[in-house]
């Protein structure tokens, strides 16, 4: 259940992991430092004080271990059904440092830390040290989020009321522009994946605005390298047509935020057009890779749906400090975005949006692992027509994050994943990483003898920043 293909490794000097483990990781646990420290600051309690800054000498220990190269140490038993897995795995790796480890499962260690840290204590439990960061990069994409707010209230009225799309007369010409739009719903989808704020940590306002607009997105088609998802519609349409009455979709989710924001735009989509009846959501358990989905951001989103112009008018602390003021919604960007919360909260309802977490996803090893050590999980998955895999994380998790030559077939580096696991495997990826694969021959070498693509440094640098994208199919049929 393990590939024998070798993994990246942090001690690679030409990987992404070498230069993420050395230069961004330190950061991002100095941002979750900070963070603590103001929510420290603002306390009455004496307890809840006193353990804030344990938590923050544990915060800078880590840190420091990592940054000194120090062995990784096993996790504290707390009693959670994951550490055994993660000490297991830990030991028999010998005695593992941070910077000669497989980039993989140190990366996913750190993560996991960082969570046993606040399970240590009595008033911090569920506190989630990047929720600051999820929601004010949620607000810097406001354009982007009228803009397709506005386009979906007039695709799903016309949908539910006319049940047709504009322009579309007779039966093929509806099921050509449910393509169109599934397609264009799915880029947008996509592209939701290029903000992560792990990856991008100083990124300023205009630099999200510029990444997330209807022109940006037209302009990136080209940049997606691979596309499946004339495949993927098939498979729905399909589904839909052989008269199936119970048709699930699932979305493995990845970042809160925008992203969660456009995942909801496609499951809507998917629901109002009949492509699937009901969406399983999979977020994580603990604080993740920053900014990926925990429950509780999900219902912070719709929170903020709920009542947009609130969301919007109130300022942080930070934005006050700089002398920022709100812009006022207007009257019919109100409403559409309450379009959107009564859409989605009604779906929510009536059971046709579910969340479903489960504590796999934040284990320490690929999902090669996943027939192995979660088998239930596995067969819930079969039942869905198709599993969307958002973002570079669960790619890297998908391919085992192993060194493949970049034409190796998707299917192959799926492993238990690919033929004959019953699963149909959809990846949406922007890159950020080093894996790649299913590409046709040349098109690596192309890609990095590009400007800033890594050239003959041996690093495969275009695929580091989120410019270019795979969108890939697997049918898991044997
Ligand atoms: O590329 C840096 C990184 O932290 C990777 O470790 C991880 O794969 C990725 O960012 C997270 O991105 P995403 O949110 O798309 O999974
Ligand atoms: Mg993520």
């Amino acid at each position: 259940y393990d590939t024998k293909q070798p993994q990246y490794s942090t001690g690679d000097s030409t990987s992404f992991a070498y230069t993420s483990t050395r230069e961004r990781i330190p950061v991002i646990i100095t941002q979750g430092i900070d963070d603590v420290h103001r929510e420290t600051w603002n306390l009455k309690d004496e307890e809840a004080s006193k353990e804030g800054k344990w938590i923050i000498s544990e915060l800078a220990r880590l840190k420091h271990e990592l940054q000194h190269d120090r062995q990784i140490t096993p996790l504290p038993d707390l009693g959670e059904s994951d550490v055994e897995g993660y000490n297991k795995e830990l030991e028999a790796l010998g005695e593992l440092k941070w910077h000669s480890a497989p980039w993989l499962y140190s990366e996913c260690y750190m993560y996991r830390r960082i969570s046993s840290i606040f399970q240590q204590t009595q008033k911090w439990k569920s506190y989630d040290l990047f929720a600051r960061q999820k929601m004010s990069t949620f607000k810097s994409s406001r354009p982007a989020v009228l803009e397709l707010a506005a386009r979906y209230k007039e695709i799903v009225t016309e949908l539910e009321s006319k049940h047709t799309i504009k322009g579309a007369k007779t039966q093929e010409e509806l099921e050509q522009a449910e393509q169109i739009l599934f397609v264009e719903m799915a880029e947008i989808c996509l592209w939701g994946n290029a903000t992560d704020l792990s990856l991008l940590p100083n990124m300023s306002y205009e630099d999200i605005q510029k990444l997330q607009g209807s022109e940006a997105r037209k302009a990136s088609e080209k940049n997606i390298v691979v596309n499946d998802l004339d495949k993927a519609f098939k498979i729905l349409i399909e589904a839909q047509k052989s008269g199936k009455k119970d048709r699930r979709v699932d979305i493995v989710l990845d970042n809160a935020g925008f992203e969660l924001f456009v995942d909801l735009i496609l499951a809507g989509y998917m629901l109002a057009a009949g492509l699937a009846t009901t969406i399983v959501l999979h977020p994580k358990s603990i604080p993740w890779y920053v900014s990926d989905v925990l429950p509780h951001d999900f219902a912070q989103l719709i929170n903020a749906l709920a009542d947009p112009q609130s969301f919007y008018m109130a300022l942080s602390d930070d934005e006050k400090h700089a002398g920022k003021t709100a812009t006022p919604l207007t009257d019919s960007e109100v409403s559409n975005l309450k379009f959107l919360f009564d859409h989605w909260s009604q779906n929510h309802a009536e059971g046709q949006l579910v969340l479903r977490p489960n504590r796999f996803w934040t284990e320490g090893g690929s999902f090669w692992r996943l027939p192995k050590t979660a088998p239930s999980l596995v067969e819930d998955l079969k039942e869905s027509e198709l599993v969307i895999f958002k973002g570079d994380l669960n790619y890297r998790k998908l391919t085992a994050d192993a060194t493949w030559p970049a034409t190796t077939p998707f299917v192959d580096a799926l492993g238990p994943m690919g033929p004959g696991s019953g699963i149909r495997v959809l990846a949406l990826r922007t890159c950020k990483a080093d894996v790649v694969v299913g590409l046709p021959e040349g098109e690596d070498e192309k890609l990095r003898a590009m400007e800033g693509g890594g050239g003959d440094s041996g690093a495969r640098k275009w695929a580091w920043g989120g410019k270019w994208a795979v969108v890939q199919f697997s049918d898991g049929k044997a």
